[in-house]
C-alpha cells in the first residue's frame, strides 16, 4: 500500500491537519516526523473542534496507530495535557492508539525561558517564534547536550544528564538576559510525572514502521510548518529550527527515502503567515480583510492574528521542487467566495527583470514586487460541494490556472473546516505509475 508524506507547502497553518484526519482511515500509521508543540493543528468533526500540537491528526480514528517520530521535539508537558484533554473527550490515549519515539528530543522548561528571553531581547527584530522552545531544544539537540525521551527512564542518571545543560544554558539565561536560571532540581520533580505518564508510550518508532511498511500497511507522514518556514529552504532566519519538507520526512521518523511513494503539498487557495519575515503578496487592504475575517485566521497554538495574503505561484513553484510534490491539496477555497475580483502571483518583478525562482536573500526579496494576473470572482457559496464540477466556473478556472502553472494536479480541494469537507478528484494513497 502506497505511503504519504503531507507537507505545507507555504508558512505553515495550511490545514494539514484536517485533511491528515480526512485522510487517516486510509492509513495505519500516521506519523509526525519534525517540530514540535509550536504546530496547532485543527480538526473539526461534526462540529466539535480538536487542536493538536503533538500528537498526530489521525488520533481521533480509531484503528490508526499515531507515533511521535525521533525527529520531533517533545514537551512532556504539553504532550501529558494534551493526553487528558482527550481523555476529557472520551478518547483513551494507550498505547495501541500513541507513541512516541525514545530517540525524540526533550524540550525542557530552560529551552522555553531561553526562547522567550531571546525574542524578547531582539525587539522589533524578533522572529515571532511561538515561545515554546523549539529553537533552544533543536539547538541542544545537534550540539549533543539534550535529553531524549529515553533518558527520562533513568531517575538515577537524570541530575549528571541535566548538569552540563544547565550550567551552559542558565549562563546565558541569568547573565546574558537578566533572567532567573532553572534549576536540576525542578527538572528532577517534574520528570517524576513525565516518567510516569509517558513511559508507557516510549516506543522504537523506526522499527514499528518498518514492521508495518513489511506487512503492506499503509503510513502517511504529517509535517508541520510549511515549506517556507524550513530551516534550509524557508526565508531563513524568519524560519523554525526543522527541516519542515519532504525529505525531512524519512529522517525525522527513520526510514529510507525509498519507501515515499507520493508528496502531497498542502496550501490554502490564497496566502497566510503568521510571525515575522518577508511575504510579498501580504494585502492589508479590504482583500486582505476579508480573508483574514472569513478564514478566521487566527494562530491555532498562540492566537496571534495571521498575516493574509494572495496565493503566491513563486512560492509554490519553489515548494513543488524542494518536495517533489506529486500532487497539491488546495484547501480554502470557500474563503475566496464574495471576492469581487481574485488574485494570483505569477512571478516577481526585480530590477526591471521577470524572476520565477523564490530568492534565497531577503534583501532581493524585499526588492521584488509580485506581479498579479487578476481573475473574476464568485459570490455563490462552495461549501456543499463535492464534486469539481458543480463548483462555480470562476473557482474551476482559478483551480484550473494554478495546476497548469505548476505542473501539479490539485487533487483534492476544501470547501470547509469539517472532516468531510473535501472535493477528491483523485485518492493519494492509490497507486499510480510517475
Ligand atoms: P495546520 O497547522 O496546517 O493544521 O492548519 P491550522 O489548523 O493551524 O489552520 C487551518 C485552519 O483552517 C483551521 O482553523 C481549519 O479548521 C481551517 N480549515 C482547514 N481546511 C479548511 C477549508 O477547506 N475551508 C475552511 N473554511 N477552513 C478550513
Ligand atoms: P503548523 O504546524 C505557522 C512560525 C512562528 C515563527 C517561526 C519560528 O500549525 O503549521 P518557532 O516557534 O518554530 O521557533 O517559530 O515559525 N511557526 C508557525 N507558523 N504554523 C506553524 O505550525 C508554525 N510553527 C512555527 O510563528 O514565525
Ligand atoms: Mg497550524
Amino acid at each position: 500500500m502506497p505511503n504519504v508524506v503531507c507537507v505545507g507547502a507555504q508558512w505553515g497553518d495550511e490545514g494539514k491537519g484536517k485533511l491528515v484526519d480526512h485522510l487517516s482511515p486510509q492509513a495505519d500509521l500516521v506519523v509526525r516526523f519534525q517540530g514540535g508543540s509550536n504546530a496547532g493543528h485543527t480538526l473539526v468533526v461534526d462540529g466539535e473542534t480538536t487542536i493538536l500540537h503533538l500528537i498526530p491528526s489521525g488520533i481521533l480514528h480509531e484503528g490508526t496507530l499515531n507515533l511521535i517520530g525521533p525527529g520531533v521535539v517533545v514537551d512532556p508537558d504539553v504532550l501529558i495535557r494534551e493526553i487528558n484533554g482527550l481523555k476529557e473527550k472520551g478518547l483513551q490515549v494507550t498505547r495501541d492508539r500513541l507513541r512516541v519515539s525514545e530517540r525524540a528530543s526533550v524540550i525542557l522548561p530552560i529551552h522555553k525561558a531561553l526562547d522567550l528571553a531571546r525574542e524578547k531581547s531582539r525587539g522589533a527584530d524578533a522572529i515571532g517564534t511561538t515561545g515554546r522552545g523549539i529553537g533552544p531544544a533543536y539547538e541542544d539537540r545537534v550540539s549533543r547536550a539534550g535529553l531524549r525521551m529515553l533518558d527520562l527512564l533513568d531517575a538515577d542518571a537524570l541530575p549528571e544528564r541535566l548538569g552540563p545543560l544547565l550550567k551552559e544554558r542558565n549562563f546565558l539565561l541569568k547573565e546574558l538576559y537578566s533572567c532567573p536560571p532553572v534549576e536540576v532540581e525542578e527538572i528532577v520533580g517534574q520528570a517524576v510525572e513525565w516518567r510516569e505518564q509517558l513511559a508507557p508510550l516510549l516506543d522504537d518508532v523506526g522499527v514499528t514502521i518498518d514492521r508495518a511498511l513489511r506487512d503492506n500497511r499503509s503510513v502517511l507522514f504529517e509535517g508541520a510548518q510549511g515549506t517556507l518556514l524550513d530551516v534550509d529552504h524557508g526565508t531563513y532566519p524568519f524560519v523554525t529550527s526543522s527541516t519542515t519538507v519532504a525529505g525531512g520526512a524519512c529522517a525525522g521518523a527513520g526510514i529510507g527515502p525509498t519507501r515515499i511513494d507520493h508528496v502531497l503539498g498542502i496550501s490554502k487557495a490564497y496566502a497566510t503567515r503568521v510571525g515575522g519575515g518577508p511575504f510579498p503578496t501580504e494585502d492589508e487592504g479590504p482583500a486582505g480583510q476579508h480573508l483574514g475575517n472569513v478564514g478566521a485566521e487566527f494562530g491555532a497554538t498562540t492566537g496571534r492574528k495571521r498575516r493574509c495574503g494572495w496565493l503566491d505561484l513563486v512560492v509554490l513553484r519553489h515548494s513543488v521542487r524542494v518536495n517533489g510534490l506529486t500532487s497539491l491539496a488546495l484547501l480554502k477555497l470557500d474563503v475566496l467566495t464574495g471576492l469581487p475580483e481574485v488574485k494570483i502571483c505569477t512571478e516577481y518583478r526585480h530590477d526591471g527583470a521577470a524572476l520565477h525562482e523564490f530568492p534565497a536573500s531577503l534583501t532581493k526579496l524585499e526588492a521584488c514586487e509580485p506581479v498579479y494576473q487578476s481573475f473574476p470572482g464568485w459570490s455563490e457559496s462552495v461549501a456543499k460541494v463535492r464534486k469539481f464540477e458543480d463548483l462555480p466556473d470562476a473557482a474551476q478556472n482559478y483551480v484550473r490556472f494554478i495546476e497548469e502553472r505548476l505542473e501539479v494536479p490539485a487533487e483534492l480541494i476544501g470547501v470547509g473546516p469539517e472532516r468531510d469537507a473535501v472535493i477528491e478528484r483523485a485518492n493519494p494513497f492509490k497507486v499510480r505509475s510517475r
